[in-house]
């Protein structure tokens, strides 16, 4: 060990022993590079992405009326925003890690938890028009990730509920 990296290991140990105690620090960077979801991507697609992102739309359609309705609506674009953020750490799905090395796949999940946050603040300031346009960019930005990068056949045989459309409501 050069004297750089004993003083930055001392530094660290540091650090750790007035938080943790020292022995539950070992020096951890390579693991902390490795931080995984415990779920696959295409599961964090179907369980919050999809969940998350209809009733937005359906909201569009069918305008929320009480104020526990957009309440509701604004918790929901709060789980797509953060959603988008998560898409941005591989999970357990076979090829995870290959999508979140790619710049434009970080810019597509980017984009997403961006245009989540204007419907956050659409549906507090209850703004139908405002989650009609925020619906609208959402829509753009799945049906772009998904051109580029969803593959032909679903990798885990998960499949999301079928988006509702206008006429089923
Ligand atoms: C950053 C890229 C990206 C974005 C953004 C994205 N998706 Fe996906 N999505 C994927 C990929 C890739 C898969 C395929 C995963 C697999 O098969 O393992 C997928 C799978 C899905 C699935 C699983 C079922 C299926 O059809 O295979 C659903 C449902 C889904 N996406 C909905 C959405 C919705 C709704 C949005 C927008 C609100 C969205 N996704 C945004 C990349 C993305």
């Amino acid at each position: 060990m050069n004297n750089f990296r004993l003083g930055q290991f001392s530094q660290l140990l540091g650090i750790c022993a007035v938080a943790l105690g020292v022995s539950s620090c070992a020096p951890q960077t390579e693991e902390a590079e490795e931080f995984r979801l415990p779920i696959s991507i295409n599961e964090v697609m179907a369980s919050l992405i999809n969940h998350s992102a209809d009733p937005i739309w359906v909201a569009a359609w069918r305008n929320p009326q009480t104020d526990e309705d957009w309440r509701e609506l604004e918790h929901l674009a709060r789980q797509l925003q953060l959603g988008g953020s998560l898409i941005t750490i591989p999970g357990t799905g076979p090829v995870d890690t290959m999508w979140t090395g790619r710049e434009s796949w970080h810019e597509y999940s980017m984009a997403l938890a961006d245009s989540a946050g204007r419907a956050v603040n659409a549906a507090r300031s209850k703004d139908v028009e405002l989650i009609a346009r925020a619906g609208d960019e959402i829509v753009e930005i799945c049906e772009s990730c998904h051109r580029d990068f969803k593959p032909d056949l679903p990798t885990m045989n998960i499949y999301g509920e079928l988006s509702p459309t206008a006429e089923d409501l």
